[in-house]
């Protein structure tokens, strides 16, 4: 009886513990195309090496690949023919940056072994890579994802959660996509880096409301900083998501300033309008912050999102269109 029953426990854990390993795998790759971690590893380093301020670009492109369709690269496909795809979406277009460099690494892989590495997994490698050379991240990336062949700029719109979000809104955009609270809170300390152009931050500094034209949640000192570094009207110039230090570093500075009302959206500042969230953010400020560890954990789950496995989708030749 005893025997039978651990017997059947024992299974069920196997069986659980393989459909798990069966999703994404680390070593996915490893028969087929042994190389290619090495290899994205090493052309993304030139990439950086170059422009530094790619890694950025390339963690947000991944976040909006997961988020929309789940990671299957539906971001990197051109517009259907009659249609309007993801990069023609509200918080895409004119925003979103890295294209290029996918292709170039997708390119070179598959000069290497044909038709066999997914776009969806060339970009979850590219942003993690990127972000390890820019330094202070790093995080597992299992693979196995494949492509999917459709992109729509109405699903984008509704999926990506705009600046000017509230807490409570944010936080549904992030549970329909099996995010908890804290994930929201962690991956959003992804601000603590990169570009911003000031036209996202036009109606916060000058068009907040008729009786406000500057939202009274910033700091004041900030807001009159973030005005000189962006002008009314002016929708182009590039400021630096945290503009409080010196250089552009990976730290737990987002949640600082978060606390400090120094953060540049409204979704930054909604981290701490809710008490449970609130506590997510203070304990990240706090010294020896785990907030890197933390990042590791929920990017790697973000980046499960909803992805075709096994014999769904395809792996695209270019990572612009479908086969
Ligand atoms: C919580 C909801 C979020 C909102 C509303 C939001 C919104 C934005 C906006 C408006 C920008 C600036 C775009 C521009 O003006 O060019 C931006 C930049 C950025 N976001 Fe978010 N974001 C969110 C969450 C995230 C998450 C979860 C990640 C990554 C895990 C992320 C990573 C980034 C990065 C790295 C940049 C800088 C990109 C660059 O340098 O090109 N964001 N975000």
């Amino acid at each position: 009886m005893a025997s039978t029953w651990i017997l059947r426990t024992f299974g069920v854990l196997v069986v659980m513990a393989c459909s798990v390993d069966a999703q994404l795998s680390t070593r996915f790759y490893n028969t087929r195309c042994p190389n290619v971690t090495a290899r994205v590893g090493e052309i993304i380093r030139g990439h950086i090496r170059r422009d530094r301020t790619m890694a950025p670009a390339l963690l947000r492109l991944h976040f909006h690949d997961c988020f929309v369709r789940g990671c299957d690269a539906s971001v990197l496909l051109n517009n259907p023919s009659g249609g309007r795809g993801e990069k023609e979406a509200t918080g895409n277009k004119f925003s979103i940056r890295g294209f290029e460099i996918i292709d170039d690494v997708k390119a070179k892989i598959e000069a290497m072994c044909p038709g066999v590495v997914s776009c969806a997994d060339i970009l979850a490698l590219s942003a993690r890579d990127a972000m390890r050379a820019f330094g202070g991240i790093d995080w597992a990336v299992p693979l196995g994802r494949r492509d999917g062949t459709i992109t729509s700029a109405a699903e984008a719109n509704r999926d990506l959660p705009p600046p000017f979000a509230n807490f409570n809104t944010l936080s549904a955009i992030f549970r329909r996509k099996g995010l908890s609270v804290k994930d929201m809170v962690i991956l959003s300390g992804a601000h603590t880096v990169g570009l911003t152009r000031c036209a996202s931050m036009q109606t916060r500094l000058y068009n907040f409301s008729p009786t406000s034209p500057t939202d009274p949640s910033i700091d004041p000192a900030f807001a009159a900083s973030l005005k000189r570094e962006c002008k009314r009207g002016d929708n182009n110039t590039l400021i630096r998501n945290d503009p409080t230090k010196p250089t552009d570093t990976w730290d737990p500075n987002y949640y600082s300033n978060v606390l400090r009302s120094k953060s540049l959206f409204i979704s930054d500042d909604a981290m701490k309008r809710s008490p449970e969230a609130r506590k997510i953010v203070l304990t990240q400020n706090q010294p020896g912050s785990p907030f890197s560890k933390e990042f590791a954990r929920a990017v790697e789950k973000m980046g499960r999102i909803g992805v075709l496995t096994g014999r769904q989708g395809q792996i695209r030749q270019r990572c612009s269109r479908g086969n």
